[in-house]
């Protein structure tokens, strides 16, 4: 393999062969190819673009740079949900032990917060003792007892992206469908999955800021999951504003622990269940919508989804009494209720400005290498459409000392717009996207 020939070829928008990918993905993992011409190589997929085809090879060939977990000893089916990252998402702390008590195995491999957006790693975390750096056998050994596990990403999974996403970083690169698509499939396509459900928000707090773009990135995971034989869907979801009542770290695994217990708020719930409901309909364990919410909801009204967690979280070396007694958890010197300036409704509450707020509390990175506070963040936030009294609280403020409290706080207030007439609450579930001519 000569690389300039290949990245002529990608220059002049011809395609590139299953090999010629798989050459030169294996040539930029032993180090053979170097950062310079895997940058023009980038910027020649990212002015050009590429095939489904060529997208499945290149998923194909990033999954195999490393080490792809082998689950077949574990005689359940195995799926997960991948979510493209918002504000307030906690859906996986709740969702993957609801679904293993479906008996379906939840192999999921998460990733931390960066920028505005947060991250399950770094919720999980925030449980004092809870490890997300179990060893493969660990892995393995808590999935087959409890049917979930949630961990970081190895070194040994898809090395390729992990070096590549750095320089698409440092090339203005990321924002490529195809790119995107290949890195994120990659990752999840090595746990050794039979399905994947696939949340693509759009919107203030999202990485897709249209929902045009998160319609076509939704359609590109499908495609190229389906064709390397996954069964695959996605939802289209409206991030524009935060998702349920908390975000942060510590205050939304107290959210999560409430909705496992049935006390959830209603979007979150929404959600969590249909996502759920998904994964269920593609394992083949129900045959419909209605079977699975069922299913589901009996599970957390039987207190069972809130125990399998807290096992899980047991045999990932955390104190399960954190979850029974929240105040365990870590908690922030200070709170603050921000007042209603006006009566009224609210017409938004921009994820955006929140989740800027909540970076300067602390409680996200600036850079990969930031710490996170885990006790800060906010609470008890409004939705659009409630109506708001002048003076009452339309969210708590959890503070400490290092925070920037003023900043955030200015942040808050400019997030959260009232106006006098009532409002529409907006549709955050938009479109459920299948294989090109499939009913599931
Ligand atoms: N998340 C990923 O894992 N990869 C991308 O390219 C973008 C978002």
């Amino acid at each position: 393999m000569v690389p300039q020939w290949l990245i002529e070829k990608k220059r002049d928008k011809r395609e590139l062969s299953e090999g010629e990918i798989r050459d030169f993905i294996n040539g930029y993992t032993t180090g053979e190819i170097p950062d310079y011409q895997m940058a023009a190589m980038t910027m020649a997929i990212y002015l050009n673009g590429m095939s489904f085809e060529e997208t499945s090879f290149l998923t194909d060939a990033m999954m195999h740079s490393g080490k792809v977990i082998d689950t077949s000893h574990i005689k359940v089916p195995k799926s997960d949900k991948h979510s493209t990252g918002g504000i307030g998402d906690k859906v996986s702390l709740i969702l993957a032990p609801l679904v293993a008590c479906c008996g379906v195995a939840v192999p999921m491999i998460s990733g931390r917060g960066l920028g505005i957006t947060g991250g399950t790693l770094d919720k999980l975390e925030s449980i004092p003792g809870y490890r997300v750096d179990l060893s493969e056998a660990e892995f393995l050994a808590t999935l087959e007892e409890h049917h979930c596990s949630m961990i970081g990403q190895t070194h040994d999974i898809a090395p390729a992206d992990k070096r590549w996403y750095a320089l698409r970083d440092v090339t203005a690169t990321v924002p490529s469908i195809p790119l995107i698509t290949a890195s994120i499939m990659c990752k999840k396509l090595a746990e050794g999955i039979d399905s994947l459900v696939l949340d693509v928000k759009w919107g203030k707090g999202a990485f897709m800021k249209t929902r045009e773009k998160a319609d076509h990135l939704a359609r590109n995971m499908v495609e190229v999951g389906t064709r390397m034989g996954k069964k695959v869907n996605a939802l289209i979801t409206d991030m524009n504003q935060p998702l349920g009542r908390s975000a942060g770290n510590a205050v939304e695994v107290v959210e999560a622990v409430e909705s496992l217990q049935g006390k959830g708020p209603d979007d979150l719930m929404q959600l969590t269940l249909y996502l759920s409901a998904r994964m269920l309909i593609l394992a083949d364990r129900v045959n419909d919508t209605e079977e699975a919410l069922e299913m589901l909801n009996g599970h957390i009204q039987s207190g069972e989804a809130f125990h399998k967690f807290k096992h899980m979280v047991a045999s990932h070396g955390g104190d399960p009494n954190a979850i029974v007694d929240l105040s365990r958890l870590p908690e922030a010197e200070s709170r603050h209720p921000l007042p209603a300036p006006t009566d009224g409704h609210v017409a938004e509450v921009d994820a955006d400005l929140i989740g800027r707020g909540i970076q300067l509390l602390g409680a996200g990175r600036m850079k990969t290498e930031d710490t996170v506070d885990h006790a800060v963040g906010i609470s008890q936030l409004v939705k659009v459409g409630e109506r708001v009294t002048k003076g009452n609280a339309v969210l708590t403020i959890h503070a400490n000392p290092a925070s920037k409290l003023n900043e955030a706080q200015t942040l808050f207030e400019q997030a959260i717009v009232i106006v006098p007439e009532p409002v529409d609450p907006v549709p955050l579930i938009n479109e459920l996207i299948l294989p090109e001519g499939s009913s599931t």
